[in-house]
């Protein structure tokens, strides 16, 4: 039996509301796919273009199968493999699918969260569910149901703790001779290749042509309202360590104001949000991230890397 949260945020979404849900990535603003008034509203919400489409959150398999207008075999061994967890794959979209949810596009990107309170409230729901980030367009992802609150006050937010991955699900699209990751994540190119056998390669990391691919994949994203930069090794000599906070993995006592962050690539991802909102909070004039390194898959680093670009990019185009 789902809990009486659950039940009740589910007859909201059905009856065209929108509610905040945790996933093991990020929280999500749900809506109920299908209600073209409800997914305007969390397009409203968040301030997000309405170029930018949003990913469809599904129960399993075969509820992407009515998401989807065709289900390759390599989107078959993706799911096989990966679902649930944080991995979402374009595809071709169904008729089902209103195109507001899309941008207008032809595609759909589609996810099964491994959460079990996402999972409960879509079964109950018993309809897909949009699900962008819960949080005003180019801000910080929320990781836990407070940063949703302080964000959106009024919203009925389903609380599951702390997001166990911290950073956003992997997005791939399938091409002519193999996969395209448009967006890194916990899921990396060599996870997909091997359940795959496709070559899996990262998307280009700038320029027009993946802004119009994904145009969620703008550069400047994820960021805090505090400017921000990535500095290396001896960089942080000549910062105003009395102006700025840095996350760094190292407990340094000449740093006055710091956030020691974790060295393995799985603690530094789930902790990274969550620091720069406390980054943030502090007020100072400068957050500096040191540039991080440790254990863990290179591909998981790879996508802190994005994340932390994104931070401390300075304009959408990327152009510092
Ligand atoms: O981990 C996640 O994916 C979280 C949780 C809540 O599930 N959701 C999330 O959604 O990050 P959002 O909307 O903040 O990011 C979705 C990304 C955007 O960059 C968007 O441009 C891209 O996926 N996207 C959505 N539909 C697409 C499509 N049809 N083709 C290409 N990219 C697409
Ligand atoms: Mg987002």
């Amino acid at each position: 039996m789902p809990s009486q949260d659950v039940i009740s945020a589910a007859e909201e979404l059905r009856n065209g509301g929108v509610v905040a849900f945790p996933t093991e990535t990020v929280y999500g603003l749900g809506a109920d796919v299908t209600n073209h008034a409800a997914v305007l509203r969390v397009f409203a919400l968040k301030g997000r273009p309405a170029h930018n489409p949003l990913i469809v959150h599904v129960a399993d398999e075969s509820m992407a199968t009515t998401v989807a207008g065709h289900w390759p075999e390599a989107a078959k061994a993706l799911a096989r493999s990966f679902w649930p967890g944080p991995l979402s794959i374009v595809v071709e979209k169904a008729e089902l699918i209103p195109p507001v949810v899309t941008a207008g596009g032809s595609t759909v990107c589609v996810r099964c969260p491994l959460h079990p309170t996402a999972l409960a409230l879509i079964e109950e729901t018993a309809r897909p569910l949009v699900g962008p980030s819960a949080n005003p367009s180019g801000g910080v992802s929320p990781t836990t149901a407070a940063h949703v609150r302080s964000a959106f006050p009024d919203l009925t937010v389903l609380d599951g703790g702390p997001c166990q991955i911290g950073i956003e699900s992997t997005v791939v699209r399938f091409t002519d001779d193999g996969i395209e990751i448009l967006r890194p994540g916990a899921i990396c190119a060599e996870n997909i290749e091997q359940a795959t056998g496709l070559k899996a390669t990262l998307f280009s990391h700038k320029g027009l042509e993946r802004t119009l691919q994904s145009p969620g994949l703008l550069s400047k994203h994820y960021a805090p309202t505090t400017r921000t930069r990535i500095v290396f090794g001896d960089e942080l000599l000549t910062v105003d360590l009395n102006r700025a906070v840095v996350l760094t993995q190292f407990d340094d006592p000449d740093i006055p104001h710091k956030i020691v962050m974790p060295t393995d690539a799985h603690g530094y991802a789930a902790r990274l949000y969550d620091a720069l909102r406390s980054a943030d909070e502090l007020q100072v004039d400068e957050i500096i991230i040191v540039a991080p390194t440790g254990d863990g898959p290179p591909g998981v680093w790879l996508a802190i890397a994005d994340r932390i670009s994104r931070a401390s990019a300075t304009d959408e185009n990327g152009e510092p």
